[in-house]
């Protein structure tokens, strides 16, 4: 299988000024042939965030998609305008976030404002952080300051991700048999 050449000699705290390699950027037909080679390195892998499940074989279709998603133009029942960001290396795509405007109930509850993933190649460098911590200044410029952002009590990467970026843990809730850690992070 393909694997990305990503940041492998990277320090463990890598910060975005000091890698200038390292950009987040909107969703461009610049990066097909890397979202495709990403899609297949996640093989069965549940997706984050959820974008990621979009239909992208007519890759200007999966772009018109993400943009009509952030304008909030043809959204599904339920669903409200989110942004998704990609964090690139040269041509390569190494990770994805996604920024909900707002919360619904629903997502109050469970799901909060960011759903994000990093390649399976290039995890555990401190790309997460990295990613979240681009994100949560969008989440500022949106005006976004009370960040929610939840996640599986049995992911620690993400877990120590969140925690990474300020997080505090408001509540867990059950959700069947998984639990739900709830943190917010003051952008
Ligand atoms: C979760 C995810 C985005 C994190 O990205 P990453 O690049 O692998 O994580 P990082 O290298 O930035 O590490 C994040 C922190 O978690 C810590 N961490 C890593 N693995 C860990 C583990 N198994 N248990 C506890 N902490 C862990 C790291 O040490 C780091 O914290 P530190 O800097 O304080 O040491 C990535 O693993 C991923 O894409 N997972 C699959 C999708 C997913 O679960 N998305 C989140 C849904 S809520």
């Amino acid at each position: 299988m393909y694997i990305a050449s990503c940041v492998t000699t990277y320090p463990k705290n890598l910060r975005m000024k000091s890698k200038t390699a390292l950009q987040l950027v909107q969703p461009s037909a610049q990066f097909e042939l890397s979202y495709r080679k990403y899609i297949e390195e996640l093989g069965n892998e549940e997706r984050y965030p959820f974008p990621m499940d979009f239909p992208h074989e007519d890759f200007p279709a999966l772009l018109t998609k993400l943009r009509n998603f952030e304008l909030g133009i043809d959204l599904p029942e339920g669903f409200i305008a989110s942004s998704t960001y990609w964090l690139v290396e040269g041509n390569e795509l190494v990770g994805v976030s996604n920024l909900r405007h707002e919360l619904t109930p629903s997502l109050r509850h469970a799901g909060g404002h960011i759903g994000l993933g990093i390649r399976p190649s290039c995890r555990g460098k401190g790309l997460g952080k990295l990613l979240l911590a681009q994100t949560l200044i969008k989440a500022r410029e949106k005006g976004i300051t009370d960040v929610h952002i939840h996640c599986y009590k049995g992911n620690g990467p993400s877990a120590g991700m969140i925690i990474a970026n300020g997080g505090t843990l408001h509540s867990e809730l059950v959700d069947g048999k998984d639990t739900v850690l709830r943190y917010i992070v003051l952008a």
